[in-house]
């Protein structure tokens, strides 16, 4: 038992862009703690190829990008959250400059931005380093991070559950968040950190799926750790598959960047004929859903378990330069892009609901934020648009932090947190549950609760996923905890948010698509689930 309580001014949970920008706002005003589960880099972050949608050209304007964006949200976004993130996106992208993040600029010496364009947007407006863009992003944040005194980083802490005064059962009227439990995965130690902001920047959730471009951190702990605690979660069943996923036996669904069609790649079956134009006048640039489905009726049309991208137009030299990374990683793999048809399968890539949240962060649970992929605010309405997460996470950790500081929580003067109950529980003989669990959970969710979604696909999704809860919930209960454990918790009770979201949508709408409500309904409305509880 430990009785370790760990104070902080600002608890921050997650070390992508949104919780590393959130962490340096903060720093000035006070002591920020920052836990990741696994070390500072293994985030939806580092992985990012595209880049970042932001209107920095005199062809393009404000206007244009958000056009797109509404297009793209398919009657869902929060328009004023739209204009918000797309009017202050310049100004943060001029501060991710002057903290070291270097982006492309044209050859031609004008000092230009050298944009990108991608699946939605009518212009090129996306910055990217190469397709490492995400990689260079986060490595000059975690260097300021980690040389700023007044934040305190710690690798391989996991959060089990918020602390909420309803918890812990004092008398204060409304609930409210005061800090968490985290497991020290390396001493195995548990012990309370009290806070009166916790900031959830935790990421998506695409382990949930059987085959995700996702890291391996992706089990949406923010979702799980906020609806536990009371928050409201919304708009779970847009989970956003990317199309382009490398198809490989050896390649573990490694994403073919969305910029590859921006340079002209073209979506062809495994013979080399193209067939978007079937589905969509915009072709292989069509926005995502439509992209995912169409690719998805081809497997099933012609039997091949996946479609090729075809970009054998462009040159070795230009490929190499332009998609280091897609380019030697399809090497690896015995592809030339220059001279083979790429094969590719759409995979559980974002998830555009989340904790339901403003554009600065507050959640309905007082004292718990929530910035980046884990929040949801309105900007995606029921899809996203290309490129449009990392400037939202860092349009949001901005905002945030400044409605943090001018309008600072408190918590209880008569707050005691009390150690960690380990109960009767034992060291685990039974992991073969977990292990099991864990593919049962995502197979089925990739099954039933994938690209194209029935009635009764949902329906049997969610009574195997109520089954597998129950048996979870019992070893939670028996066994010591392990990481293993709390992300297969969470990873099922995400997976049984996103099920339930989907049962209540009786439309076909952006990303959610079922053959039972293929139309729009008139009124466009969104998905809200009351939090649950411990
Ligand atoms: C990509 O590079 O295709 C991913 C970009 C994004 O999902 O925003």
């Amino acid at each position: 038992m430990s009785n370790r309580i760990e104070r902080a001014d600002f608890f921050i949970v997650g070390s992508g862009i949104a919780g590393l920008m959130s962490a340096l706002h903060l720093a000035d005003h006070g002591r920020v703690l920052l836990v990741t589960k696994k070390r500072l880099n293994d985030c939806n972050t580092n992985q990012a190829q595209g880049g970042i949608a932001c209107v920095m050209d005199g062809a393009d304007s404000f206007d244009q990008h958000i056009k797109d964006t509404l297009i793209a949200g398919a009657g869902l976004c929060d328009e004023k959250v739209v204009r918000d993130v797309v009017s202050k996106g310049p100004a943060r992208i001029q501060e991710l400059i002057q903290l070291g993040v270097e982006f492309h600029r044209k050859a031609d010496g004008s000092q230009e931005f050298d944009l990108g364009r991608e699946g939605g947007h009518s212009q090129r407006r996306v910055l990217h380093a190469g397709d490492i863009t995400g990689q260079r992003i986060e490595s000059a944040l975690v260097a300021k991070v980690l040389s700023h005194p007044n934040i305190q980083t710690l690798e391989h802490t996991m959060v089990i559950d918020l602390i909420t005064t309803r918890w812990l059962k004092q008398t204060d009227p409304e609930n409210r968040c005061c800090g968490a439990y985290v497991l020290n995965q390396l001493t195995g130690e548990i012990y309370a950190v009290q806070a009166p902001v916790t900031l959830l920047a935790t990421g998506g959730c695409g382990k949930a799926y059987l085959y995700t471009c996702n890291p391996d951190i992706a089990t949406g702990d923010g979702v799980a750790l906020a609806w536990r605690a009371g928050a409201r979660i919304a708009n779970m069943e847009f989970v956003q598959f990317h199309p382009t996923c490398l198809y490989h036996p050896q390649a573990k669904r490694f994403l073919i960047s969305e910029a590859v069609r921006g340079e002209g790649a073209e979506l062809v079956d495994p013979e080399g004929r193209p067939f978007m134009k079937k589905y969509d006048p915009r072709g292989s640039l069509a926005p995502r859903d439509i992209v995912a489905r169409a690719i998805d009726s081809e497997i099933k049309r012609t039997g091949a378990p996946y479609c090729c991208l075809d970009i054998r137009h462009k040159t070795p030299e230009y490929l190499k330069e332009r998609f280091p990374k897609i380019y030697d990683t399809c090497a690896k793999f015995g592809i030339d892009m220059a001279k083979d048809l790429i094969p590719i399968v759409p995979s559980a890539h974002y998830c555009c609901g989340g904790i339901q949240a403003t554009l600065d962060g507050i959640t309905s649970l007082p004292g718990l934020y929530a910035v980046g992929e884990t929040a949801c605010t309105g900007l995606h309405g029921a899809n996203r648009l290309a490129s449009n997460s990392l400037l939202e996470a860092v349009v949001g950790a901005y905002d945030a932090a400044e409605r943090i500081v001018n309008d600072p929580p408190k918590i209880p003067d008569n707050l005691s947190i009390p150690p960690w109950e380990y109960g009767t529980a034992v060291a685990s003989d039974e992991a073969v549950m977990v292990a099991h669990n864990w593919m049962e959970v995502r197979t089925c969710m990739w099954d039933y609760v994938g690209i194209v979604r029935t009635n009764k696909r949902l329906m049997r999704a969610r009574n195997r996923i109520r089954n597998l809860r129950h048996e979870i919930r019992e070893y939670y209960f028996d066994y010591l905890v392990t990481p293993d454990t709390l992300e297969l918790r969470n990873l099922a009770l995400v997976g049984e948010l996103i099920i339930r979201s989907a049962m209540r949508r009786h439309e076909s709408r952006g990303l959610h698509y079922t053959l039972d409500y293929p139309s729009l309904l008139d009124n466009p409305h969104n998905t809200v689930l009351p939090g649950g509880q411990h």
